[in-house]
């Protein structure tokens, strides 16, 4: 962007979904927009989506397109659970905490259990003795499904390795393997592997595909790796009022998205950006990082003196749980957890700009 043209700083640090589309997705929706095409779903838009997210896959997929993240989630979820079905996953995971209980509603009264974890992530060590200290009596749930959040609600990422210790104590046992992948791009770029290799390879059986945090209006699939999860979505789907009549826009949405890598040049951007955000506030006296900084969210330890400050300046973010902090670290009187978030459309005059807030005198972030 030509220097006069520059946007003024902005400090909203809220959420990556604060912000709107970027640039190609809005042209791709406004070219999807022409004409009259066959609705729910049987529009060439939504037949090359299907293509495209087997290219990228590497794998024959099963997708359902929706408009948020917590349709897709409990979509996936339900497609594994029955309705005396136990998922197990992080006890801060988005499903269990943020989507009043949808999982449980579209699975017709199944369960979830969390478990606590470091930086939101399972262990797998954890897993296996949870899941078989479970009773096995008709009275108890069994456990069906696992899900796991990519990146995690602490920002860091699992490694396919990671994902595939936890796969095989799930296949060990019969179980499914969900992602959560409303940051997936972010961990991605992050990892620098594949989809492929960060899902059914590592032995995610299914996935929710974000596209909203990343530069999407509205657009999340789910992506079945096993055609057999993907038997009933298309009922569950229309049964959840998430069949949308014109599904080729949230296609056209995915298609802008996908191309030439827009998406991952977004993800590159959101990182950098969280990168810059921690290093600058990394050397702020007083300030902590709660977690390594391993994708598009910044969670530090706050001292409640440079809170003000920030947020008397017009600083916005969220304070933070830190039941997932590593044992040893710990928020003391005066301070507290508060989350930063990136995204593809934050600049790095926006970080620069908190930076010399949170330290005046510092010469930080110039
Ligand atoms: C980890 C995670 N999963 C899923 C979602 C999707 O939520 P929504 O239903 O708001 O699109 C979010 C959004 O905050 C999230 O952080």
């Amino acid at each position: 962007m030509p220097s006069g043209d520059r946007r003024p700083a902005l400090l909203n640090f809220a959420s990556d979904n604060v912000w709107g589309a970027s640039e190609p997705v809005l042209r791709a929706l406004v070219d999807g927009n022409a004409g009259p095409l066959p609705s729910y779903g049987a529009d060439p838009l939504t037949r090359r989506l299907a293509d495209a997210f087997a290219a990228l896959f590497e794998h024959e997929v099963a997708v359902f397109p929706v408009a948020t993240g917590t349709a897709a989630n409990a979509l996936a979820l339900s497609a594994a659970l029955s309705p005396f079905g136990l998922c197990v996953c992080h006890e801060e995971a988005h499903v269990i905490d943020d989507e009043c209980g949808a999982p449980e509603f579209f699975a017709g009264g199944a369960k979830l259990l969390g478990l606590p974890g470091t930086g939101c992530k399972l262990d797998p060590e954890r897993l296996a003795a949870t899941l078989d200290g479970l009773p096995r009596h008709e009275k108890q749930m069994p456990a069906e499904i696992v899900s796991i959040s990519q990146a995690t609600e602490s920002g860091v990422v699992y490694r396919p390795e990671e994902i595939a210790a936890l796969s095989a104590v799930c296949r060990a046992r019969g179980l499914v393997l969900h992602m959560d992948g409303a940051r997936l791009a972010n961990a991605l770029v992050t990892l620098g592997c594949s989809a492929a290799e960060m899902t059914w390879r590592a032995g995610i059986d299914i996935l929710s595909f974000g596209g909203t945090k990343n530069g999407c209006l509205a657009a999340e699939a789910v992506i079945c790796f096993d055609p057999k999860l993907a038997r009933t979505l298309g009922q569950r789907r229309k049964r959840g009022g998430h069949t949308l009549s014109k599904a080729r826009l949230i296609a056209a949405q995915f298609l802008g998205y996908l191309q030439d890598d827009h998406w991952l040049a977004n993800a590159r951007q959101a990182n950098a950006m969280a990168g810059r955000l921690a290093e600058g506030l990394r050397h702020v006296p007083g300030i902590r990082l709660a977690w390594p900084t391993e994708a598009n969210e910044v969670f530090v330890i706050l001292p409640d003196e440079i809170d003000r400050r920030l947020r008397q300046a017009g600083a916005v973010f969220h304070p933070w749980s830190g039941r997932a902090l590593a044992p040893e670290t710990t928020v003391g009187p005066g301070e507290s957890l508060a989350r930063l978030v990136t995204s593809f459309a934050t600049e790095a005059d926006d970080v620069d700009a908190l930076l010399r807030i949170a330290a005046p005198s510092g010469g930080i972030g110039t």
